[in-house]
C-alpha cells in the first residue's frame, strides 16, 4: 500500500486533522445512524472485474471496504486531506488484505488521475465529502476529468430534508455547522448544468424523505 505525503499542509487539512484526531477511533460507528445512502450509492457503481474505483474523501475507508467486498475485483483508491483519516483507511485496508491499494493525502480540488499514475478512474465516488470541502464545485470538475470515457461519478450527501419537518431541517442544520459541514442546495443546478452540456448522464435521486441526495453523472 502506498501512502503519499502531500507536500504543501493547508489550514483546511489543519482543521480537517484537529477534527478527526479523535472521532475516526469511533467514526463509523457513530456515522452509520445518520450518513444515509451511502450503501445505496455503492450498489449503484455495479463493477465489473479489474475496474478502477477512487473515492474522494475517504475518510476511515469504510467505503472502499464495502465496495471491495461486493466487487472482489477492483482496484482500489483513496484520497482524502486528513492525513489522520488516512492512517485508519489503511488499517481498513490492511485488515482486508487490500495491500495494493493507493491512498493520497491531498486536495480534493487539486486532484489528478496522473497524481495515481493512471490515465483515469472507471468509477469516483465522493461520499458526504462535498459538504465538507470549501471549493466542491472545483471538486466535482477535477473529478469529471479524471473519469474514463463510459466511467461514472457518484455522489451521497445531505439533501435538503424537504419532506422531514421544519424543526428536524433546523436542528440538523445548525447540529452540522458544529462540525464544518455545509449541505450543498445548490448540488442538483450544478450537476444538471454539467449534463446539459451533453457530455454527462445524470440520475439524481432524492433518499429517505430528502435526508439525502444520491448523484451517478456518467461521461458519455
Ligand atoms: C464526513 S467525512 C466522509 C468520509 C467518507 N467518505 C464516508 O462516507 O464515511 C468527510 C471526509 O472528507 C475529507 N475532506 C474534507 N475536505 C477535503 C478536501 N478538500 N480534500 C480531500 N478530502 C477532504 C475529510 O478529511 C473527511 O475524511
Amino acid at each position: 500500500m502506498s501512502t503519499y505525503a502531500a507536500q504543501k499542509e493547508s489550514s483546511h487539512s489543519e482543521l480537517m486533522d484537529s477534527i478527526y484526531r479523535r472521532q475516526r477511533h469511533f467514526y463509523d460507528a457513530t456515522r452509520k445512524y445518520y450518513l444515509l445512502g451511502r450503501d445505496r450509492m455503492i450498489r449503484d457503481l455495479d463493477m465489473a472485474p479489474r475496474q478502477s474505483l477512487l473515492e474522494i474523501g475517504c475518510g476511515t475507508g469504510r467505503n472502499l471496504a464495502l465496495a471491495a467486498r461486493r466487487y472482489p475485483d477492483i482496484r482500489l483508491h483513496g484520497l482524502d486531506i486528513s492525513a489522520e483519516m488516512l492512517t485508519s483507511a489503511e488499517k481498513t485496508l490492511l485488515c482486508l488484505g487490500r495491500t495494493e491499494s493507493v491512498l493520497k493525502l491531498g486536495d480534493a480540488a487539486q486532484m489528478q488521475a496522473a497524481d495515481f499514475g493512471v490515465v483515469g478512474f472507471d468509477r469516483i465516488m465522493i461520499s458526504y465529502a462535498l459538504s465538507m470541502i470549501p471549493e466542491w464545485e472545483k471538486t466535482i470538475d477535477a473529478a469529471l476529468a479524471a473519469l474514463k470515457p463510459g466511467g461514472s461519478l457518484h455522489i451521497a450527501d445531505f439533501g435538503q430534508q424537504r419532506r422531514l419537518p421544519v424543526w428536524f431541517r433546523y436542528g440538523l442544520r445548525s447540529w452540522l455547522r458544529r462540525f464544518h459541514v455545509t449541505p450543498r442546495a445548490e448540488l442538483e443546478t450544478v450537476l444538471q448544468s454539467l449534463a446539459a452540456s451533453g457530455k454527462f448522464s445524470l440520475e439524481f435521486k432524492s433518499h429517505a424523505r430528502d435526508y439525502a441526495w444520491i448523484a451517478a453523472i456518467r461521461r458519455k
